[in-house]
């Protein structure tokens, strides 16, 4: 009789204690040459100089509100096990539009595309596309 009210209490301190405006989706990874096209017109001093950067998918493009925007950025799991180095969590800034990026994305239509130094930070850099936790700040 007790059991579902029980669970049901359970549910709710799960669902008010998870982080609440974290979305989930998937990242890429992209290499050299890093050209901004789509953000910033075409100034590349918007580019961190520790290369955590990546472009935005067409999900979050926001018709060009994207960039400059930074995300937080968590790994939590890959098509092979162990892909994602536990207990990391990077914080990037949206550069460029992934569609029209120079550099050609490991997979197509993620979420974001994240520069291989970001995305080795967080994975193991022979992935193409790993599922991600993200949130923007
Ligand atoms: C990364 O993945 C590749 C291919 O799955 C594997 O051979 C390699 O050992 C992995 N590297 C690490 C550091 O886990």
């Amino acid at each position: 009789m007790w059991k579902p009210s029980v669970s049901l209490f359970f549910y709710f301190i799960l669902l008010f204690t998870h982080s609440s405006d974290a979305d989930v989706g998937t990242a890429a990874q992209y290499g050299p040459p890093f050209l901004p096209t789509a953000c910033f017109g075409g100034d590349a001093s918007e580019f961190p100089s520790s290369n955590m950067f990546g472009s935005a998918g067409e999900g979050i493009w926001d018709n060009g509100a994207a960039c400059g925007r930074q995300y937080q950025v968590r790994c939590i799991s890959a098509a092979a096990p162990r892909t994602c180095i536990a207990g990391q969590t990077i914080q990037i800034k949206i550069v460029d539009r992934a569609q029209s990026s120079r550099s050609r994305a490991s997979s197509d239509a993620t979420s974001m595309v994240l520069s291989a130094t970001a995305f080795r930070a967080i994975a193991n850099s022979s992935a193409s596309f790993i599922n991600i936790e993200f949130q923007q700040v």
